[in-house]
């Protein structure tokens, strides 16, 4: 049926055409049962709020080289780590991070907590970052939404609800295709899709895995979606 056949397809391209992160394990071995470590999972998507994946290539390779683990990150000096951050931006991450290193190694031992609702106690870790961690390292099927995400299920489903009122409804839809075997591939496979072939302006319909299904591009609205409530 089509809540099957949604993942199937979309994994079936990623196994293909999964940019190859240094955060991430090759789609080969994730489909074997391997997951990428907690703590390069956690830092990369600390690191990829507010920030392109271009962008944090460079510092996720020189925190991860200095601080291979998150007790090593953990006892830094804080100066160290803000300078280590210096042209991210938003430093209020590089803070939270810190924090959250050290609570990992004082309140859990220094393994990060396998479950979304564990992981929303830690500092710096709102809804996005516990359900990305939940589903890359932990294989946990919760549904991850980002921009990219909330475009894609917005032409699929052609749903032309404005943003922001529009969550809710992206949010049951991308629940909707998760699938339980290998939610954390589904998730980074439909931010690559909304990265690399859905894009905002010139999405590339014509080799889309999704363009059998994909609702807008059949009504010819894609490029309208997804509507946003004027400022
Ligand atoms: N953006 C945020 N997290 C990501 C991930 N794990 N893969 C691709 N894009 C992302």
């Amino acid at each position: 049926n089509r809540t099957q056949a949604l993942p199937a397809s979309l994994l079936e391209w990623y196994d293909r055409h999964a940019r190859a992160l240094p955060w991430r394990v090759p789609p080969e071995d994730s489909r074997a049962g391997a997951r990428p470590d907690p703590y390069r999972v956690w830092l990369s998507e600390v690191m990829l709020q507010q920030t392109t994946v271009a962008a944090v290539k460079d510092y996720f390779h020189r925190f991860t080289t200095r601080w291979p683990g998150v007790a090593d990150l953990a006892a830094a000096e804080d100066g160290d780590v803000m300078g280590e951050w210096a042209g991210l931006g938003y430093y209020a991450r590089a803070r939270n991070l810190l924090k959250c290193a050290r609570t990992v190694v004082a309140d859990h031992g220094g393994v990060f907590p396998d479950t979304r609702e564990g992981l929303l106690t830690l500092p710096g870790i709102g809804p996005y970052t516990a359900s990305a961690i939940a589903a890359i390292a932990f294989g946990r099927a919760e549904t991850v939404v980002d921009g990219n995400v909330e475009r894609v299920m917005a032409r699929l489903h052609d749903i032309h609800t404005p943003l922001p009122a529009a969550k809710p409804e992206l949010t049951a839809a991308a629940a909707r295709s998760t699938p339980a075997d290998r939610p954390g591939d589904y998730a980074q496979a439909v931010m690559d899709l909304g990265a690399t072939i859905c894009t905002p302006r010139n999405p590339a319909c014509g080799i889309c895995p999704w363009r059998a299904p994909c609702q807008a591009r059949a009504r010819g609205t894609a490029t309208d979606l997804p509507r946003k409530t004027p400022k």
